[in-house]
């Protein structure tokens, strides 16, 4: 998929040394349970790269278009836990800092929607966050996604008392 500044495309081998980096950066990390080492980054990939066999969508990686560098990842993912508003399709997104505030997440993932509801026919996205993830919540209010507060749950992957557990709920239903 292309748009205007990015391409959203398959991985490839050369990806993982500068998701390996973004990966490594705390503020990137800030929202998420811990930065990665390069190990747990490339197991991060391997995943991506299997959800892809498994379902034959995912999390694309992102080029700009304009010097083809590897930028993070925008896509779908099927989440493996069980939650009130599972089974579904979540979108989701992380970049590289230094190409925060320019609109790409939100450009390619209106790239994504399209997609999601076109060529794969899906009716509903959700997408989750921390509620101090303003940046990752103004994407998704962006793409029109509606928030309930009935839908904020307790994330299963982390454990009771964890700062993080709490996630607000966005979704987008196809507008038939
Ligand atoms: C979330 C993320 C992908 C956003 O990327 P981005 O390309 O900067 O996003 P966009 O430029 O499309 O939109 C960001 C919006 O957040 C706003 N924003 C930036 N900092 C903000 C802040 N501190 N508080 C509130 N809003 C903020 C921007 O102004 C922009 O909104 P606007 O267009 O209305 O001005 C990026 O910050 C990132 O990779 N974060 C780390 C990973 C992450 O948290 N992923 C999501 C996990 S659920």
């Amino acid at each position: 998929m292309t748009t205007e500044r990015l391409q959203l495309r398959r991985w490839r081998e050369s990806d993982r040394e500068p998701f390996a980096r973004l990966n490594a950066d705390p503020r990137v990390m800030e929202f998420l349970p811990r930065a990665l080492s390069r190990d747990e980054s490339n197991g991060l990939v391997d995943r991506i790269e299997t959800h892809f066999e498994e379902h034959g969508f995912g999390l694309y990686a992102a080029e700009l278009v304009e010097d083809r560098s590897f930028i993070g990842y925008i896509g779908l993912a099927v989440p493996r836990f069980t939650a009130h508003f599972t089974p579904c399709v979540e979108i989701g997104w992380r970049l590289a800092l230094e190409h925060w505030g320019r609109g790409l997440a939100t450009e390619g993932a209106r790239e994504i929607v399209r997609y999601a509801f076109g060529e794969l026919g899906l009716r509903e996205l959700v997408s989750f966050t921390v509620p101090g993830n303003l940046r990752s919540r103004r994407v998704m209010e962006k793409l029109a996604m509606t928030h309930s507060p009935a839908d904020d749950f307790d994330h299963p992957g982390l454990p009771e008392g964890d700062p993080l557990r709490r996630h607000v709920l966005y979704r987008l239903r196809k507008i038939a």
